[in-house]
């Protein structure tokens, strides 16, 4: 049976059929929980850090069935209270199969705090949420992780995004979180994050909470032979060939970016041209991602002061800068006083529209760059 139309998946995991290796780094978060580690993945965006969550869960699913995996994205969450809520939502109900008498044992477990539980309306599951007055959200914190904790399962708990937990204010989640996850002996967490900088900061500082609490992996590019065979296969089915060169080139264009690489094939495959796929079939997949996304651009662009535009445009020109303060730079694009090139280098930075790849300034968005590049003139 044919499950999707297109292999090439551009959100979500959709099975290991349409996962690129990531064979190793598979194996090391596996290791990693399997021997009492705590795992802190840290990539760019797009790279494939949620991805590989879901693909680590699908094989720890098959292989190990009695351990109980689950996953938060903590992105839209504005303060631990919400945090909270969201992990009762997704942990409680799902730990044990919803049995009456289940509902029950969690209902009494959390009698404190007003538990309610709805029933999604087409599959029957329950949603289990929490009434959580003011100032009780560390006291309902401390009783999930003993409902956990009495389980006696072993459950392995990813939460996306962490570096969000910084962003809350009030309680210092930071520590809290660490005081409880390190008396767990039942439960481990992968910690990811894209904020390099921060979760960096976070996890290898000695003043931070999470210091030394966990394996941290940094999650690089899909390897270019295995991703190129992957690809080949997966045209074949449109009954499209992919040659090497072709390939090379556009990972080459887009750094081995994942999402960028998956979003190209995507359309090369849904347009099916050609039989024999070639560089003008990829730039011309890339220029239909960018027209689509040109409302995006004219916006972030027109949201900038003039020294951020003129400093996002002349390492969009020079593609990656090393030394953006040097004043061989500062001259060829005719750039203001050093000390507003670096105020709109934090701001930049700040807004994730640059950052720094592999030791120099790059546009985040690779198709933004590209058409900062094409398409601006000033
Ligand atoms: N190994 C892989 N093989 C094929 N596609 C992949 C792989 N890993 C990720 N993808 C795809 O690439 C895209 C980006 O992956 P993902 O969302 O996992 O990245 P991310 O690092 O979590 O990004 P963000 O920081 O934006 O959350 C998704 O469309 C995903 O389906
Ligand atoms: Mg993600």
């Amino acid at each position: 049976m044919k499950l999707i139309n297109n292999p090439f998946v551009t959100y979500g995991y959709k099975g290991a059929e349409y996962f690129c290796d990531r064979q190793e780094e598979t194996q090391k978060v596996m290791t990693g929980l399997n021997n009492e580690r705590n795992i802190t993945l840290i990539a760019p965006r797009r790279i494939g850090k949620t991805g590989l969550i879901h693909h680590v869960f699908a094989q720890i699913k098959e292989q190990q069935p009695d351990v109980c995996c689950f996953y938060i994205d903590i992105m839209a969450t504005k303060s631990l209270e919400q945090f909270v809520q969201l992990l009762a939502q997704n942990v409680l109900d799902k730990l044990d199969s919803p049995t009456q008498t289940a509902l029950r044992k969690v209902s009494e477990f959390f009698s404190n705090f007003r538990p309610t539980v709805t029933f999604d309306a087409q599959t029957g599951m329950p949603t289990f949420s929490l009434d959580i007055a003011v100032h009780q959200e560390e006291q309902s914190l401390r009783r999930i992780f003993e409902y956990l904790q009495q389980s006696g399962k072993r459950c392995y708990i990813a939460i996306d995004e962490f570096q969000q937990i910084t962003n809350y204010t009030g309680a210092n989640t930071e520590a809290l979180l660490r005081s409880y996850i390190q008396f767990m002996p039942n439960v481990y967490f992968i910690f990811a994050g894209s904020q390099q900088h921060m979760m960096n900061e976070m996890f290898i500082s000695a003043k931070r909470p999470f210091f030394q609490s966990s394996q941290i992996i940094n999650l690089g590019e899909i390897e270019e032979t295995a991703y190129y065979e992957f690809s080949a296969r997966l045209f074949e089915r449109q009954e499209m060939s992919l040659p090497a060169p072709v390939f090379h080139y556009m990972y080459e264009k887009l750094d081995g970016q994942t999402w960028y690489l998956q979003a190209i094939m995507n359309r090369i495959y849904a347009n099916h041209a050609v039989d024999i796929i070639s560089q003008a079939e990829v730039d011309q997949a890339i220029e239909e991602l960018i027209d689509e996304n040109e409302t995006a651009f004219e916006n972030y662009y027109s949201s900038l002061t003039n020294n951020q535009c003129a400093l996002l445009l002349a390492i969009a020109r020079e593609r990656q800068v090393k030394a953006p303060m040097a004043n061989e730079f500062k001259k060829k694009y005719r750039l203001p006083a050093l000390s507003s090139i670096k105020t709109a280098l934090t701001a930049l930075t700040d807004q994730q529209l640059i950052y720094q790849y592999h030791g120099s300034y790059i546009v985040y968005d690779r198709f933004f760059g590209m058409w900062l590049r094409q398409r601006v003139t000033v």
